[in-house]
């Protein structure tokens, strides 16, 4: 099954595409993630890529169409959740050219949906861990030792993009360009499940596993 997590940052997409991935024993296919590894890589590509990211611009289709059909080549799993991708037509209908020779398509859509307010709060606290990805909040839900990975003890990392100015744009990138691809895969016919993200980890994460009809 291939599953697409759209939402607003800070909506809570990474959180559960690990658990829905881990309960599942799904891969994932993060495009944040990949375009972080790029950067710190310092490939040509997440070069370009940190001018974008920093400014809390998306990073141009093409950059990340290309690096989404190389991951996509690598994926060897039943179910997949993809998470940060698409976030324009351009993309959307690129992953539908992608997948289709494949013999693939999407099959499930899941949109966490929340205001402005809580988000900003979330991001201000998150932290993450750059060795295995594992995401923290200071607030709501931090590290058994402070500043540090539960899972493998990396100090865990502030993201550049997370100050309050550059959440803003994200938020308003988000609502201007991404929040419309709700609609057009609403018109699709794929099935799409709008979840209320502003409930505690646990209540999303049940909300939608009971929408994709998964078992717990
Ligand atoms: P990306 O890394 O995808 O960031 P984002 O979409 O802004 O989403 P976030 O990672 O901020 O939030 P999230 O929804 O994953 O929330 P999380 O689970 O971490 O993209 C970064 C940049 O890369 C973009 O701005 C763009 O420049 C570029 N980019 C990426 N993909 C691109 C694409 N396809 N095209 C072009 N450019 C692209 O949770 C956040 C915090 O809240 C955590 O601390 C967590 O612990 C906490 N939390 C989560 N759930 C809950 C809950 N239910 N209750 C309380 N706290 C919670």
């Amino acid at each position: 099954m291939y599953v697409i997590l759209l939402g607003p940052p800070g909506a809570g997409k990474g959180t559960q595409g690990v658990l829905l991935a881990e309960a599942q024993g799904w891969e994932r296919v993060v495009t944040g993630d990949l375009l972080r590894r790029a950067r710190s890589d310092g490939t040509p590509l997440g070069r370009e890529a940190q001018r974008f990211m920093d400014v809390g611009e998306l990073v141009p289709d093409d950059v990340v169409v290309a690096m989404v059909r190389d991951r996509l080549a690598c994926l060897q799993g039943a179910g997949v959740v993809i998470d940060g991708f698409p976030r324009t037509k351009a993309q959307a209908s690129d992953l539908s050219l992608m997948l289709g020779p494949l013999g693939l398509s999407i099959d499930q859509v899941v949109v966490l949906e929340a205001e402005d307010e809580p988000l900003i709060e979330r991001i201000a606290g998150r932290r993450s861990c750059p060795e295995c990805g594992a995401v923290y909040n200071v607030f709501l839900a931090p590290s058994i030792r402070d500043g540090a990975c539960d899972n493998d003890g990396t100090c865990l990392e502030h993201r550049s993009d997370d100050h309050r100015d550059t959440v803003q744009n994200r938020l308003d990138v988000y609502r201007q360009v991404t929040a419309p691809l709700i609609e057009y895969y609403d018109a699709s016919g794929i099935p799409v499940h709008r979840i209320d993200a502003d409930q505690t980890v646990e209540e999303v994460q049940g909300a939608v596993t009971a929408a994709l009809g998964l078992p717990r």
